[in-house]
């Protein structure tokens, strides 16, 4: 089901319960010479959220759960390196190459080439109708950059979600991992199966193993974790953002404690009302 905003472009929406048509993210994911075909609604009051947590706890999951609930952009700069990847090799800058290498191993890519990157991409944060971001920040260095980013245009964060997963879950979760090689979107093995082996529900694209989910790289990911992202956290509650969630139960079960918590937020904040329409365009899950 397709719809359309104020300004006549197209915006889709669910279409049933557990059925999610994903917003086009081409500005993101290809950068700023591709268009976008269909973007968020206008809203007086979007949503500027930051989803911070180790890798494996649900965040891509919960940002593509989130999206069509809030009526934002999924920006993740996770899915922008490996949409890079999937160029052919002539078509991939020195920097990509070198970021592609640094996420094999299971390394943070250096700062400068990430900020490069996202500030080529600055409108989808600074015009587009509200986002989350997801897997962005991911050090200091960035969180200071992206503040300053958006102090400039005079925008400001609504809430950083964190979420919070015992070690043995989050292992549990990344080897069973299958990601759309054509949408980016997440199934689980077990947890989260798609209707067809080995076929995305959405696009009909090829599910394949992350490269960075072998043991190996899965250690890396998570010192690199608790060396640089985890001090986020401190830096986000100083701040006033932070909102915790215990990222255990079923997807359904942690978006809906999200939402939850969203709304109380947006009602504290006065701005409730704009806020809570955009909340129930979406069925629960
Ligand atoms: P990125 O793609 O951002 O990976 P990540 O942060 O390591 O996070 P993941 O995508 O691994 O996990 P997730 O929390 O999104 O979990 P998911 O929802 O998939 O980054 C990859 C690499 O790119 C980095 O290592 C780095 O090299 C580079 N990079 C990217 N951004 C960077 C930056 N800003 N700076 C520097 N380098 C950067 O879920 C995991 C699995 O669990 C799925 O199979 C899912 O189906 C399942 N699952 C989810 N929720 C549940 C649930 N509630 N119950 C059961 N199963 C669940």
């Amino acid at each position: 089901m397709t719809t359309v905003t104020a300004n006549g472009t197209p915006r889709r929406k669910f279409i049933g319960m557990n059925v999610i048509i994903k917003k086009d993210r081409s500005a993101w994911l290809q950068g700023p010479s591709a268009k976008c075909s269909a973007v968020p609604g206008e809203h007086k009051h979007p949503w500027r959220l930051i989803l911070l947590g180790a890798p494996g706890v649900g965040k891509g999951t919960q940002a593509e759960l989130l999206t069509g609930r809030l009526d934002v952009c999924h920006l993740s700069t996770g899915d922008v390196f490996r949409a890079a990847g999937e160029r052919l090799d002539r078509d991939q800058s020195p920097a990509m190459k070198e970021a592609l290498e640094y996420m094999r191993r299971g390394e943070l890519v250096p700062d400068s080439t990430v900020w490069e990157m996202v500030r080529e991409r600055s409108s989808c944060i600074l015009d587009c109708g509200g986002f989350i971001l997801d897997g962005f920040p991911r050090t200091l260095g960035q969180a200071e950059s992206l503040k300053e980013l958006m102090e400039q245009e005079k925008l400001s964060l609504s809430a950083v979600v964190n979420y919070e997963l015992p070690l043995d879950e989050i292992v549990r979760r990344l080897s069973g991992r299958r990601t759309c090689g054509k949408c980016k979107s997440v199934f689980h093995v077990t947890e989260r199966r798609p209707k067809a082996e080995a076929v995305c529900d959405h696009c009909g694209g090829r599910l394949y193993q992350r490269e960075d989910d072998r043991p190996e790289a899965i250690t890396v990911r998570l010192e690199a974790y608790e060396r640089s992202t985890a001090p986020l956290i401190q830096f986000y509650k100083d701040l006033g953002l932070l909102l915790p969630i215990v990222a255990t139960g079923s997807p359904g079960e942690i978006v809906a404690q999200t939402m939850d918590k969203l709304d109380e937020l947006a009602a504290q904040r006065g701005d409730g009302d704009d806020r809570r329409t955009t909340l129930h365009l979406a069925p629960k899950l």
